[in-house]
């Protein structure tokens, strides 16, 4: 440890780390682009200059790959810095579409929110806008290469993280793009919609494939029977944007939401939850007593594209129960449609979600099928649909999600939490092999956020393994 003077100010850094590193653990922000915590640096960017005393050149380094070093003097917003940030911006918006009032990523762009911040209120002369390059093929993700400013965040989070290598840059020099292989379209890529790419783009470039739309226009059809289910992980997200206090009944302000939206039934997703797990267990006790086609696998709607695109010799072991989503999408259309009255084809059957991979899952469903869903709204959707219609959370009253599909059990609500399903299998397999239950409900060894969680219970004389991961990249 030694001491570095930041802007007059003397702080603390380690031997090694880099500027960035040293700054934002003492508060002091540096605008970034390319910049992903937890990776290498890559500097592309160049956003997060800072000026260094004695520094070769122009003194202007990248802070987030510029290691610190013993009495170094660092200015973080000199003229010189500011100045030449405010040049990056321009460079990058100099071609960049100006739809900002339309874009999807208007609220949260990382650009446009930088230009406002250093001033950057006109193009540079004689430079013209990109042509719009969208493609809208894939059902999770949209991708438009024209707001892309090749950070390369995607492509690391895509390769490094996720291990999917869906996307990379693709041409050379200035008709350089990120897109999939040979400029194939995201539907025919490997990408398996877990929407990571999205969340780290700081520009409009990927986005969410969005249904609001469609359930606005949907909500709007008087000849529609516009239904709803939701997880309890979107209830979080719900709780946390409100600002709604621990104790308060968020699902059923949910539920009277949702209601006030238009939508004539608002399910519980985790009634199906609750079907899902006792169908696995049932299938691990046959698979156990069979001895095949074991370990028997339970993936997320993005890791069974991934097992089904990277590890094929490992299909047969996935479970065969389709996700609580699906089995739930089924019951509205037939039992619900029957006891209703209603033919199947009127209702708009949604479902919220997560994540981004749901709606890849819902558009591998047979169109008019049993199990199809008319739009799946991720949380964020949900979010923007609830902000939309005007909904003010402090004038509702909790009320019921609706019969037939309201109630479940803690298994459940713990399946949207990491280990979750594990340990409801667990338990109701230990329940259907040995007639008894578990003698603690909590198995503590798959709770918590650990990547990687492994554990045993013991059922008579034999011995069952799990093993719980997080993450593709993990997986
Ligand atoms: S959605 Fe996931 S798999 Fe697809 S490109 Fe983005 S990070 Fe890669
Ligand atoms: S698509 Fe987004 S994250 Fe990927 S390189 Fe372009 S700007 Fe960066
Ligand atoms: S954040 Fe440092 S170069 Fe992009």
């Amino acid at each position: 440890m030694f001491e570095i003077t930041v802007n007059n100010r003397v702080i603390d850094a380690e031997e090694g780390e880099t500027i960035l590193s040293a700054l934002t653990r003492v508060g002091i922000r540096v605008p970034t682009l390319c910049h992903l915590p937890d990776l290498p640096p890559m500097g592309a960017c160049r956003i997060c200059i800072v000026e260094v005393e004695g520094a070769e050149g122009d003194g202007l380094v990248p802070s987030c790959s510029y290691p610190v070093a013993e009495g170094m003097r660092i200015f973080t917003n000199s003229r010189k810095v500011i100045n030449a940030r405010r040049t990056l911006l321009e460079l990058l918006l100099s071609n960049h579409p100006d739809d900002c009032l339309y874009c999807q990523k208007s609220r949260d762009c990382r650009l446009r929110k930088l230009a406002e911040e250093y001033g950057v209120r006109e193009r540079a002369p004689g430079k013209r806008f990109r042509e719009k390059l969208r493609d809208l093929t894939g059902a999770s993700v949209v991708r438009d290469a024209s707001k892309c400013i090749l950070c390369g965040k995607c492509v690391r989070v895509c390769e490094e993280i996720q291990k999917v290598c869906a996307i990379g840059f693709v041409g050379r020099a200035g008709r350089t793009v990120v897109a999939p292989v040979f400029h194939q379209s995201m539907n025919v890529s490997s990408c398996v919609g877990c929407g990571q790419c999205t969340l780290v783009c700081p520009t409009g470039a990927l986005v969410e494939h969005s249904s609001l739309d469609s359930v606005t226009a949907a909500v709007g059809d008087p000849e529609k029977c516009v239904v709803i289910q939701h997880s309890p992980a979107v209830v979080l997200a719900v709780a946390e944007e409100f600002g709604l206090k621990p104790g308060m009944d968020v699902p059923g302000l949910l539920n009277a939401a949702l209601r006030r939206i238009g939508f004539r039934k608002v399910f519980n997703s985790a009634f199906a939850t609750d079907i899902a797990i006792q169908e696995r267990s049932k299938e691990l006790v046959e698979r156990l007593k069979s001895g095949t086609n074991l370990p028997l696998i339970v993936a997320c709607s993005s890791a069974v594209p991934f097992i089904e695109e990277f590890y094929p010799d490992f299909i047969p072991n996935l479970s065969t129960v389709r996700s609580a989503q699906s089995i739930l999408a089924s019951l509205i259309r037939t039992r619900f449609a029957e006891a209703e009255g209603i033919p199947p084809d009127r209702i708009f059957s949604v479902a919220s979600a997560p994540c981004t991979a749901r709606k890849s899952e819902a558009a591998h469903a047979v169109p008019g099928g049993e199990a199809a869903l008319d739009a799946v709204l991720t949380s964020r959707e949900l979010l923007r649909l609830i902000r939309l219609y005007g909904i003010d959370f402090n004038s509702l009253i909790p009320e019921p999600a609706d019969i037939p599909f309201a109630v479940r059990s803690t298994a459940g609500k713990l399946a949207d939490v990491s280990g979750g399903t594990a340990e409801a299998i667990l338990r109701t397999t230990h329940r259907l092999l040995s007639g008894r239950e578990l003698k603690s409900m909590k198995i503590e060894s798959v709770r918590g956020l650990d990547p990687l969680k492994e554990t045993t219970i013991r059922v008579g004389d034999a011995e069952i393994g799990v093993v719980v991961v997080s993450g593709l990249g993990t997986a």
